[in-house]
């Protein structure tokens, strides 16, 4: 038996110093060391031989083993580093400069959103996230918006299979989590987060997109309040020259409500094509908080009054850079991505 497996030794090691490229290699494992072969059959058959001569052989078939892989090892190391010597030297230039990683980058929104987070929170407001999946009760109800009312052609909502839940429309019912959490505390939260519209998607209007809402609340909060805070944002958002106006506006959950401008950025208010010739950049929609809406955080409203406001940072980021198309944010395209 012993001379059996020596004799299939040299055999195999000959054959190896034949095998002339990786393929004839693999033969030659599979030959020699693989499931059928002598040396593999004999360790499977330790066990029938006599007990006396088990340990001898059963050492010997061991160390040829190992000492085959090692050489087979070897020969693949010689014909790896053969056909590197073959290669000729100006396909494989090891003098030439490495190719530049390229860096990833955070998205224009997030850059955005960052940028409204770091001065609402040098201004003293803390975010409050609040659910993407809402109830029809949160989104509307809570928020004035009672089921029927016209109010609602301004939300055009994805509904789930559950009745009563929805995907959120605006980031406004998360102003209602907020007060149920901290009343009867006072609140400067910002509220940010991805919101969702059954709309058809064109360059100005998508069905996902994100808002950042505000809520402050306390007592003898005025409307003066909530003018000074939104100007003192937008010279800090977009500098400090930054003019800004209130338009009265409507929304159900704020009484009075108004719509902010901004002083356009582009031509300082000359008029340009961006602000269609006006001067100014809507901004955003804000409003004292409707009585009702405090009374449904559980705040009195003899005693607490409160502003409330919504942006959207892709509108701020299309202004800001000229995006012409709101489609860019989600179509994935890297070269739109890269510019930023
Ligand atoms: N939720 C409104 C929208 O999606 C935006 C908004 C307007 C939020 C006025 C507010 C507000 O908090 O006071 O159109």
């Amino acid at each position: 038996m012993l001379e059996l497996l020596h004799k299939n030794k040299q055999q195999a090691l000959s054959e190896l110093q034949r095998a002339a490229d990786s393929t004839a290699l693999k033969e030659w494992r599979s030959r020699h060391l693989g499931k059928e072969s002598a040396l593999m059959q004999a360790l499977g058959s330790l066990g029938s031989l006599p007990a006396a001569e088990r340990p001898d052989i059963g050492r010997r078939a061991n160390e040829i083993r190992r000492s085959l892989k090692a050489a087979c090892q070897q020969r693949a190391d010689e014909l790896r580093r053969a056909e590197l010597d073959a290669t000729p030297a100006a396909v494989l230039d090891v003098t030439l400069p490495g190719r530049p990683v390229q860096r990833g980058r955070l998205h224009i929104a997030t850059q955005t959103l960052r940028r409204i987070y770091a001065i609402w929170a040098e201004m003293g407001f803390q975010v409050y996230r609040s659910p993407d999946v809402e109830t029809d009760e949160y989104n509307f109800e809570l928020l004035n918006i009672p089921a029927h009312h016209p109010a609602r052609d301004m939300w055009d909502t994805f509904h789930a299979d559950t009745p009563g839940v929805i995907l959120r429309t605006h980031t406004s019912p998360g102003q209602i989590h907020a007060m149920r959490e901290y009343c009867p505390e006072p609140i400067r939260v910002i509220l940010p987060g991805m919101c969702y519209r059954y709309e058809q998607i064109t360059a100005r209007s998508e069905i996902q997109f994100n808002q950042v809402e505000g809520l402050a609340v306390g007592k003898n909060i005025r409307f003066t309040d909530l003018k000074g805070t939104l100007s003192d944002f937008a010279r800090r958002m977009f500098g400090a020259s930054t003019g800004t106006r209130f338009r009265a506006s409507h929304f159900p959950f704020t009484e009075p409500s108004a719509e902010m401008d901004i002083e356009c950025f582009l031509c300082s208010g000359d008029g340009c094509s961006v602000c269609k010739h006006t001067g100014w950049l809507e901004i955003l929609g804000c409003g004292m908080v409707h009585p009702t809406v405090l009374q449904n955080g559980g705040y009195d409203p003899r005693e607490f009054t409160g502003f409330a406001f919504g942006m959207g940072p892709e509108r701020i980021a299309m202004l800001k850079y000229g995006i012409e198309d709101i489609r860019y944010f989600w179509g994935n395209d890297l070269r739109f991505l890269e510019q930023f």
